[in-house]
């Protein structure tokens, strides 16, 4: 069966509570219920992964992704300076969505800018959960 790997980077464990103005009240696990559903829609598998740590994040990905039909990343704040998570990107040549809640392009400056989204193949910002379902739909169209 053809498999979606789904990451979520730092803080966006405490979804629900964090900023709900700007993140939502839904949490992380409400989050993985939508991916799961898309999944089983999609007639895919999925794994998931959450950390506050770039080198877990980097790990997970280079054992899981190899084989996978892609990558849904929201990589949180390391998007606007992991240089190490682009270059693991890079490197997995797995196709990727970068995914972000919130509109990075409407918020501060610093982050308008995401060096990771260089290895991605697309970005969705913005539209919250929705962006992640998205993210598997396009994977699994390609
Ligand atoms: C985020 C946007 C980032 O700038 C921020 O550091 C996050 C979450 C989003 O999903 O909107 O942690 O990636």
């Amino acid at each position: 069966m053809k498999r979606i790997i789904v990451v979520n980077g730092p803080n966006l464990n405490l979804l629900g509570k964090r900023e709900p103005h700007i993140y939502g009240t839904r949490s992380l696990a409400d989050l993985l219920k939508v991916v799961r559903a898309k999944a089983k829609e999609l007639g895919v598998t999925v794994s998931v992964f959450q950390s506050n740590d770039e080198g877990a994040i980097i790990d997970f990905l280079q054992k899981e992704a190899p084989g996978a039909l892609g990558i849904v990343i929201n990589p949180a704040a390391l998007s606007h300076y992991s240089l190490a998570l682009y270059d693991c990107l890079q490197a997995l040549e797995v196709p990727t969505v970068e995914v972000h809640i919130s509109n990075i392009h409407a918020r501060e400056e610093f982050r308008s800018k995401s060096i990771t989204a260089r290895a991605a193949r697309g970005v969705i910002t913005g539209l919250g959960f929705k962006g992640y379902e998205l993210a598997m739909e396009f994977l699994v169209s390609q």
